[in-house]
């Protein structure tokens, strides 16, 4: 379905988008580089789209008859508020990033939770920023510059992006346009290595802090938001750490561990648990009251992972307490939740409490 330009621009039928599940229609797939798109998308009816720069988007998806969920930074400004998109990577493997680039196309409706998220520059305003981004974790960062550059604000951006090549430098152009348009938006790119035929003038390697200082001498003056793998969000904070910076100050979104890292901290943390004698032998019994599971854990063992060995799967976008999809009722019982903003104040005093970041200090029941 299309609008008429009338419909979408007036005003008083128009509604502004709020944190919710709503059917959203893609309306255009562009190709960024050789793995990355981006997806735009509006609803039936006019909404304007208003969001904080950095927050994001959980997809509900249904593939192969099971129903799944996965975050997405929405990569647009609320600035240009008739639609949104959020930019994919193709990542090796990945059931829903592969699927998208496989299987959605313009004219699909597909179901989306959110807007939220915590990481955005509305919250933490600045007069100076850096914004430093790897890979596809330009999204937010990029949304947050979008955002800067179409309100024709006076904050002064500096703009660090790594890539591993030339050729994978997503919204390249638009960064080049952007950069030439104004005083207070400053570019720099650094590749790992470029190829054959590519011509690259830019920084070569990984960020260090001594390019970092070539790039914003003043960077312990700025308000930092960095997005990117984890390694290189590991290397940032290292470097920052060493300067001195004020973590007060550093903010930074992650795009989750990948399944291995998951099992592997899971193990670590029981193994850990284990090992501590003031628990009792057994741990505890946490029960699934709709299912009629129970499954014995050690103390700190998330509800997640205990519905995972009780065979019960709970849907998980984030696994860091920020989406809200892992959403289950504690009925009783102790439990310890270290959530980012994912659930309200009312859903806590409801019994509702995350799955992911909710840790088990007793024995628990809940409701699923
Ligand atoms: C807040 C937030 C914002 C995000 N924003 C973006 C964004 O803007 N753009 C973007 O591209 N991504 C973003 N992500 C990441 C995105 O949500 C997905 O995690 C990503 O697309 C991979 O999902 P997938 O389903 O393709 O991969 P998955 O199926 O989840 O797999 C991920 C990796 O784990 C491996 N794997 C899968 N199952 C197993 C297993 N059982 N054992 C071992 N390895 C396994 C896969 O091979 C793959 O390498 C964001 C994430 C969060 C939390
Ligand atoms: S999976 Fe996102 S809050 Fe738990």
């Amino acid at each position: 379905m299309t609008f008429t330009s009338s419909e979408f621009l007036n005003p008083v039928n128009t509604q502004t988008w709020a944190n919710g599940r709503h059917l959203v229609r893609c309306l255009k797939i562009i190709q960024e580089t050789r793995d990355v798109r981006t997806y735009c998308f509006s609803m039936q009816q006019p909404v304007l789209f208003f969001f904080k720069p950095g927050q994001f988007v959980t997809l509900e998806l249904e593939i192969d008859g099971e129903q799944v969920m996965r975050s997405y930074t929405i990569s647009s400004a609320p600035s240009i508020p008739y639609s949104f998109s959020i930019t994919v990577k193709r990542v090796s493997g990945g059931l829903v990033s592969n699927w998208l680039h496989d299987n959605l196309q313009e004219g699909d409706l597909i179901a989306v939770h959110g807007p939220v998220g915590q990481f955005n520059c509305i919250d933490y305003p600045a007069e100076k920023v850096l914004l430093l981004s790897g890979g596809v974790g330009i999204t937010p960062v990029m949304s947050m510059a979008r955002w800067f550059f179409n309100t024709n604000s006076e904050v002064d951006m500096v703009f660090a992006h790594s890539a591993r090549t030339p050729s994978d430098i997503i919204y390249r152009a638009e960064l080049d346009y952007m950069s030439t348009r104004i005083e207070n938006f400053k570019l720099h790119l650094i590749c790992e290595q470029s190829e054959t035929g590519q011509i690259w003038g830019g920084y070569r390697g990984f960020l260090t802090r001594e390019m970092l200082q070539l790039i914003a001498p003043d960077f312990l003056d700025r308000e930092v938001f960095c997005c990117g793998p984890t390694p290189y969000m590991r290397a940032v904070r290292q470097l920052l750490q060493e300067a001195g910076y004020d973590f007060s100050r550093y903010h930074e979104e992650s795009f989750g561990a990948t399944p291995d890292e998951d099992i592997a901290m899971a193990e670590e943390h029981a193994a850990e648990a284990l090992e501590r004698d003031d628990l009792p032998q057994d741990g505890y019994w946490v029960t699934f009251q709709d299912s009629g599971k129970s499954v014995q854990v050690v103390d700190g063992t998330t509800l997640h992972e205990a519905a995972a060995s009780a065979d019960l799967n709970i849907p998980k976008a984030c696994g860091m307490g920020i989406c809200g999809t892992c959403r289950v009722r504690v009925l009783g019982g102790e439990t310890e939740m270290q959530q980012n903003g994912g659930i309200s104040e009312e859903e806590i005093a409801e019994g509702y409490v995350l799955s992911c970041c909710t840790s088990v200090k007793g024995n628990v029941a809940v409701e699923y």
